[in-house]
């Protein structure tokens, strides 16, 4: 299955490149390893903290940037940094859900053209998991592009798959934290989020490459 889907990449790749490094010279190095063999590549704080907000804009040379600044906050401060990362050329932000409708609509509103995605459940076992329902439903009401679901926990995973209607699905918790990519994408994962696993390897490239092909091989056959 061949198209374009964005100015960066001819084949559509599955996959999001967490890069949480602090370091520029090694973020724009392995930007420009696997930037074009990517969907996107997702910054965190620790790119953010050592380097400013104009990072996004030198990486986006290479891939589509999604902040995942996990916005928790009142709806003026969403706003604000919303704005921030729209100014600098982000694709898509993150933001958590559980603060509500108001905040949640006003990332919506200031990211314009820019793809929100908000979360609705954790990779991580500790997360309090009883209000997912509610935050799928906020989500869907303040018009987001997408859901983050656990890559490795299925029952959940499944849950948000099956209670959002339409909505993108993007999943972290493959490779370092337990899950699997075949398994999450067949759960309704529209696009991992792999980090650790390929920027810990001898060789970032050929990691991803693999996970791309575990998913080809086992999905478009
Ligand atoms: P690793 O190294 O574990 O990186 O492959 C995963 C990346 O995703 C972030 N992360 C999450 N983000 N909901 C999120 O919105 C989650 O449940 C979650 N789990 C991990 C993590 O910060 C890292 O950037």
């Amino acid at each position: 299955l061949l198209y374009m889907h964005n100015k960066y990449t001819t084949m559509e790749s599955k996959i999001i490149f967490a890069l949480d490094v602090y370091d520029y010279n090694t973020a724009v190095d392995l930007a420009r390893t696997v930037g074009e063999k990517v969907f996107a590549i997702k910054i965190n704080w620790p790119v953010i903290l050592e380097n400013g907000i104009k990072i996004v804009r030198d990486l986006s040379k290479y891939a589509n940037i999604i902040c995942d600044f996990k916005l928790a906050d009142i709806d003026n401060t969403v706003s604000m940094i919303t704005t921030k990362v729209k100014e600098y050329g982000g694709y898509g932000i993150i933001s958590h859900s559980f603060t509500g409708l108001n905040s949640l609509k006003a990332v919506v509103k200031s990211a314009g053209n820019m793809k929100v995605f908000s979360v609705v459940s954790m990779s991580q076992e500790s997360y309090l998991d009883n209000i997912t329902e509610e935050l799928i439903k906020i989500s869907m009401e303040a018009g987001v592009y997408g859901l983050v679901a656990p890559g490795n926990r299925p029952y959940y995973l499944k849950k948000v798959k099956e209670l959002s209607e339409g909505l993108k699905i993007i999943s972290p918790g493959v490779g370092a934290q337990g899950g699997d990519i075949v398994n999450a994408m067949l759960l309704g994962s529209d696009y991992v989020i792999i980090g650790r696993s390929i920027y810990n390897s001898p060789d970032p490239l050929e990691t991803l490459e693999g996970f791309s092909s575990s998913i080809n091989n086992k999905l478009n056959k």
